[in-house]
């Protein structure tokens, strides 16, 4: 019989998509998810089974080993807000680092040796070289990067020393959505970029605020590698694939390779729904470089995975179906 995949923090955001694309390729996915920030109603397949709990839970965790047969868990149950993790990083490196150990102890004792996580740009912290290739320094400016860093190292120290086999895979700007309107983008607080636009130009904030109109770019404003919420999901299949099949450990970017600007998303989101974005200029945020774009060659290499949306307004279209789907962008429960 097959074999389960376990993923944690699957009623998030990325982790929603890559459970529904698992589940539409017939694999056999549990969510563990703990809905602080995850959402039932997110997880729309009846064929996928779900447990309401943490990942911190041991003996949860010895249930879930004992009574599955899991080879491969996927984590997507982190925090993600730079900001925050500024102002109170130990729930960073609690939540992001110190409760996925209890997660390994109990993969570790249960013999499960495949792991995939969500890594993140923020690993690399300000880029000394653009596009940015995996074996840029890894200097993270923020809680939240080193939070991740951290664990990508833990899971290297695993492989050495009782043999469990990652996927780390640093995504870039993750957006977009499924696009039938049944899921999507839901975080609260909204923070996001591309959100924000939508939110404004649908009148639900007031404005919304270019951060700087003054970095060192073609027009003063920052420079991000938008990746589409369904390439990243292909990208977890495949991995899941490549540690299934007994690959070697391994971590990599999951970008575009192409930079585009704010003022491009906002051109993108006039296109997209026809209408004016109400939006003002403003200071830099703390703790933004000014470009940050992958050179995603090696998971072509690796994963043969590659990008099949390279135009942002793929992006802003499938976030914009969602916010004016059937559920209007937002979940129930
Ligand atoms: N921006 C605005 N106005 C807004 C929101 C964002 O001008 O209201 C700008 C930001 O300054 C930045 C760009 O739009 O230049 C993208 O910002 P996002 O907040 O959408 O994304 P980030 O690049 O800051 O963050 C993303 C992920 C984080 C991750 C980070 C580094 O969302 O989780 O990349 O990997 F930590």
């Amino acid at each position: 019989s097959k074999s389960t995949t376990l993923v944690v923090g699957g009623a998030g955001y990325i982790g929603s998509h890559t459970v529904r694309l698992l589940a539409s390729q017939d694999r056999d996915v549990l969510v563990l998810d703990n809905l602080v920030y995850g959402h039932r109603d997110a997880l729309v397949d009846d064929s996928v089974r779900f447990i309401e709990g943490s990942l911190s839970d041991r003996p949860l965790l010895d249930k879930i080993f004992s009574e599955n047969d899991i080879d491969v868990v996927i984590h997507f149950a982190a925090f993600i807000n730079v900001g925050e993790s500024v102002k109170d990083p130990l729930k960073y490196y609690q939540n992001n680092t110190a409760d996925p150990v209890i997660l390994l102890e109990a993969m570790r004792d249960h013999g499960v040796k495949g792991f995939v996580l969500s890594s993140t740009a923020a690993v690399y912290g300000e880029p000394v070289e653009v596009p940015i290739v995996e074996s840029h320094p890894l200097q993270p400016v923020n809680p939240y990067g080193w939070s991740k860093l951290m664990l990508e190292q833990i899971l290297a120290d695993c492989d050495t020393a009782w043999g469990l086999k990652s996927a780390c895979l640093r995504y870039f700007n993750a957006s977009g959505s499924w696009g039938d309107g049944l899921i999507g983008e839901a975080h609260e607080p909204e923070t996001h970029l591309i959100p924000n636009v939508l939110l404004a130009i649908q009148g639900k904030i007031e404005k919304m605020t270019v951060f700087g109109t003054d970095y060192d770019t073609p027009d003063g404003t920052c420079i991000r590698d938008y990746i589409h919420v369904m390439d990243l999901a292909d990208a977890h299949a495949k991995a899941l694939d490549h540690l299934k099949g007994g690959g070697e450990s391994i971590r990599c970017n999951l970008g575009t390779g192409l930079g585009v600007s704010v003022r491009e998303i906002l051109d993108a989101a006039r296109e997209v729904t026809g209408k004016e974005v109400p939006v003002e200029y403003g200071d830099r945020r703390a703790g933004d470089p000014a470009r940050l774009v992958a050179d995603p060659s090696l998971a072509k290499e690796v994963l043969d995975w590659e990008a099949s949306h390279t135009d942002a307004k793929d992006m802003v279209e499938s976030a914009w179906q969602w916010m004016t789907g059937p559920r209007l962008g937002q979940f129930e429960k």
